[in-house]
């Protein structure tokens, strides 16, 4: 169980922004699993990511100057193509050589789909092949389909906290206690879900959801959901009425092994949501403050590294998160394929 760091998995795709915030011509910056990156959009509009850092002095590139095509290091000029390679030293006279093909910054596997930009971590310079050599395919919408909503927030906490909150059955009643949401929240109710091990983790097997529930009613009859959580921390959920559907994303992404970046977005086919996206923002910010500010309050007793508890059944999907990750990281040192540990089981909680 883990106390304020956790391991950082590698071989994995991670979200690192939203498309729309990578502008063409533009560099865009982050630091995802402790590692600073630069996200450019070339001239052809395809998207790429670099070691945000000069291999001459090491000032980040996302300093210098972009055009397009090469990034310009803002202390010296050497410019960098989009593989990282560099492509010109201005300093260089007639007859100094340099060997230009032996200088580089790191380039990341990075592609853009369904409106989100991925970055691929490698697992020690291994390059993403097979299942590994694409990022997760979100269910329902189109390649060139991107989000309604997008929100993201910084996290002061590890991603193991973060992925706690994220499948934590039982926090609602006390958290998100806000007007428009569980009015009646602390009248806990009992609850029964069935689970499933799916691709790198598990889901909650689609069921009905109340057909008396007015935001139900937009998506037509007949609404159920199904709730996915994977490696290495994407909750995906799927609402699929007779008429419309919507797919919730929520990726954890780890900034360092104690701070994590939390995104959070919605596709949805209902034209109407376009002139609500306004308010779902705002609503959306609101419910994931409260999970950032439990995690920061959190963060105090931890310093204190307390032994902490996980319970049955409210807790085993936090449970299977260490599972599933523990195993994810066994089977990369033995250069194993990963096998899913988990089994099918319900699952019972008051909430
Ligand atoms: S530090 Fe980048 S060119 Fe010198
Ligand atoms: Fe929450």
């Amino acid at each position: 169980m883990q106390g304020l760091k956790a391991e950082l998995l590698r071989g994995l795709w991670y979200v690192a922004m939203p498309g729309s915030d990578v502008r063409p011509g533009r560099l865009s910056y982050a630091t995802m699993l402790g590692e600073p990156v630069v996200i450019g959009r070339a001239k052809d509009s395809k998207v790429f990511a670099l070691r945000d850092i000069c291999p001459h002095r090491g000032i980040p590139l996302h300093y210098g100057k972009f055009d397009g095509e090469t990034i310009e290091c803002a202390y010296h000029g050497w410019r960098f193509g989009r593989d990282g390679g560099c492509v010109a030293i201005p300093s260089l006279r007639e007859g100094q050589q340099a060997d230009l093909s032996k200088i580089r910054t790191r380039s990341f596997p990075c592609v853009e789909r369904q409106g989100l930009v991925w970055i691929y971590f490698a697992k020690a310079d291994e390059a993403p092949r097979g299942s590994e050599a694409e990022p997760p395919r979100l269910p329902v919408f189109a390649d060139d389909v991107g989000p309604s909503l997008a929100i993201k927030m910084h996290f002061a906490c590890s991603t193991d906290h973060a992925a706690f909150g994220l499948m934590d059955p039982t926090h609602a009643a006390y958290v998100h206690t806000s007007w428009w949401f569980k009015q009646q929240a602390r009248k806990l109710r009992p609850k029964e879900k069935a689970f499933e091990p799916s691709e790198l983790g598990w889901k909650m097997v689609r069921h009905d959801l109340p057909p008396q529930n007015l935001v139900y009613k937009l998506l037509g009859k007949n609404v159920s959901t199904e709730i996915t959580y994977r490696l290495p921390g994407l909750r995906i959920e799927e609402v699929r009425g007779d008429k419309h559907a919507v797919v919730g994303l929520t990726a954890i992404t780890p900034i360092t092994d104690e701070a994590t970046e939390v995104h959070h977005m919605f596709w949805t086919t209902p034209a109407w949501v376009k002139p609500l996206a306004p308010l779902g923002r705002r609503l959306m910010r609101t419910f994931l403050d409260q999970d950032r500010v439990v995690v920061i309050r959190q963060r105090e007793g931890l310093m204190t590294a307390p032994k902490v508890m996980l319970i049955n059944d409210a807790d085993t999907q936090a449970r299977w998160w260490m599972h599933v990750k523990d195993e994810w990281a066994s089977a990369s040192k033995e250069g194993r394929p990963f096998q899913n540990p988990l089994k099918p089981k319900t699952l019972r909680w008051m909430s």
